[in-house]
């Protein structure tokens, strides 16, 4: 099997000349026979000046290829899109199907052997081990690594569950203009991802425990030694590792994403998570059952006492033992024969796991923060495709609750009139956020943390139940329904609601309901207008007629397997 330089040639009708001009130009960076005979290793550098999370990829990358070279192999850097959070536009969601097909073809298009992931901020590593999966090419995540917290007045500040606390602070009136710039310049003051367990630091621990990362690098804060020397460990076993032959798709099964799927609900992580693991399962044909998902979520407690869930942030988790350390008090749920990136199994990562005497953040099973997981799946007449309900960041007294809706056609509906004095709204009603889901955004943006109306909000109301077919940051809090599937922008039920009906939440039961009539119902269905067709062109085009439903990942149905 061609390996290393003879990868992949160019298409040139002469496979001698085609490896022949590639030498030729690659000996023009100065390489040496002897290099260019080495396993080469292919590092994705998603570095941007638009990505600060990402701001000590060059020093990974750096690392990484040390370490490459003490195990003797050939490091390859390659640039790939970078998609930040705050930096991506409609929605870094809209994005990240874009980095997958990126990531996917420049991995297929230049010679290497393995790969080395870096990626963190949310989208990036979930495109990476999308493309990774249908590439199957040996290949190693390596996390960015998590900020340190920041400070204010004497209170440590997470990005981003601060951010929204202090923002819907600022917007009730309780913190001035001068205070809020202050504290823009406080909650992010490290390189790295976001020091809570939103997106970031959910998707990391995740791609830890399902073994595509090696132990330990999901909580190791972005600025410290150790991260520089994990990444020089990446690059060490990313040589192993090609020649192990061992792809993602012997490590990405059934089996590894149960495991994932356990930890995620035991760190009470993010929503985002299920869709980005639904898309990468099915790049290799598997598939995450809802029920299945849902069973795990009664059985598995929150055991991180981390926000937006609990107190504490990534670099006190890192410090109680990380993923490993969690892994152990879940071992005899999860199948510790899995293999990783490591060369080990779970269970040899978990015999390694760190005892920290006295430690708060990783709680036993005995005396868990939160008895059944975090996350739970709603069906229902508004929901038939299913709906995702962070039941760990809600609040108890709304669980099962019944209220008037208020509803929103799109975001801008819902910013125009929020803050309006003259709002028809009370704490009890229900608020109703439509067509912000996958096509009808688009990109699915993570506006399901609908505001407080500012009235309601200066009257100390802290929640409310909130529903949409959006996402919603992991960073954030209340109890609110995500994902509602089918979306109402291709006539999904949630177009159905109007402001004044009846809607019931009950967690317990699973269920999300509009109580109208069916037969009121198939009439308002008969007379909704059929989904729109807007006039698009490039990837937008390719977004809107392609993109799945939040059940199947968001990912192009075309990407999942070969039509
Ligand atoms: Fe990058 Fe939060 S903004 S991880």
């Amino acid at each position: 099997m061609n390996s290393g330089m003879r990868k992949g040639l160019t298409s040139y009708g002469d496979a001698a000349f085609s490896l022949f001009l590639r030498r030729a130009f690659i000996k023009a960076m100065g390489f040496s026979d002897d290099a260019l005979a080495r396993p080469i290793i292919g590092i994705a550098d998603t570095a941007s000046d638009f990505n600060p999370c990402h701001g000590n990829v060059p020093a990974l990358i750096a690392a990484a290829k040390r370490g490459v070279m003490l195990a003797g192999g050939l490091p390859m850097a390659f640039p790939t899109i970078s998609i930040h959070e705050s930096f991506a536009h409609p929605t870094s969601m809209f994005l990240r199907n874009l980095m997958a097909m990126d990531t996917e073809e420049m991995i297929r298009a230049q010679p290497m052997d393995a790969v080395i992931l870096i990626g963190g901020c949310d989208k990036t590593i979930p495109a990476q081990l999308m493309a990774a999966a249908s590439v199957d090419l040996p290949a190693i995540v390596l996390p960015v690594g998590p900020m340190l917290v920041g400070h204010h007045k004497g209170e440590v500040l997470g990005a981003c569950t601060d951010c929204r606390r202090l923002w819907a602070r600022h917007r009730a009136g309780e913190i001035d203009e001068a205070e809020i710039d202050a504290i823009s310049g406080r909650l992010a003051p490290t390189h790295g991802t976001c020091m809570v367990m939103g997106t970031a630091s959910t998707i990391a621990c995740m791609t830890e425990a399902m073994g595509m990362a090696l132990p330990g690098t999901a909580s190791i804060p972005a600025t410290h030694a150790d991260r520089i020397r994990a990444a020089e460990a990446t690059g060490t076993a990313a040589v192993r590792l090609a020649a192990s032959g061992l792809t993602p798709s012997r490590i990405i099964t059934d089996a590894s994403l149960r495991n994932a799927l356990i930890v995620l609900q035991a760190i009470g992580g993010s929503t985002n998570a299920l869709i980005h693991f639904t898309a990468i399962a099915g790049r290799l044909g598997l598939k995450i059952d809802l029920e299945t998902f849902d069973r795990l979520g009664r059985e598995v407690p929150v055991l991180l006492d981390l926000k937006p869930t609990g107190a504490h942030y990534m670099e006190d988790f890192h410090w109680a033992g990380g993923v490993p350390r969690l892994l152990r008090e879940l071992a005899d749920l999860l199948d510790t024969s899995c293999p990783s990136v490591s060369g080990a199994t779970l269970a040899e990562s978990i015999a390694e796991a760190e005892e920290v005497p006295g430690q708060r953040v990783i709680h036993s099973r005995a005396a868990p923060i939160h008895v059944g997981g975090g996350l739970a799946v709603l069906r229902g007449n508004l929901a038939p495709g299913g709906a995702l309900l962070k039941v760990s960041a809600a609040s108890a007294a709304l669980l099962r609750h019944e209220g008037r809706a208020l509803v929103f056609d799109g975001i801008e509906d819902m910013a125009r009139r929020i803050d309006d004095e003259a709002l028809d709204v009370g704490a009890d009603d229900v608020l109703v956020l439509r067509h912000a889901g996958p096509k009808g955004a688009p990109g699915m943006p993570e506006a399901g943390y609908i505001p407080i109306p500012r009235k309601l909000a200066r009257q100390g109301v802290k929640d409310m139940v909130r529903l949409s077919d959006a996402r919603m940051s992991g960073t954030a809090f209340g109890t609110i329904v995500l994902h509602i599937t089918p979306e109402s922008a291709v006539g999904g039920p949630l177009a159905l609601v109007r402001s004044g009906d009846r809607i019931r939440l009950d967690a317990a039961a699973r269920r999300l309901d509009l109580l109208v009539e069916p037969a009121e119902l198939a009439a308002r269905q008969a007379r909704l207008d059929p989904p729109e067709r807007p006039a698009l062109r490039g990837y937008a085009w390719l977004f809107h007629n392609h993109v799945l439903q939040a059940d199947e990942g968001c990912d192009f149905d075309f990407c999942r397997e070969a039509l």
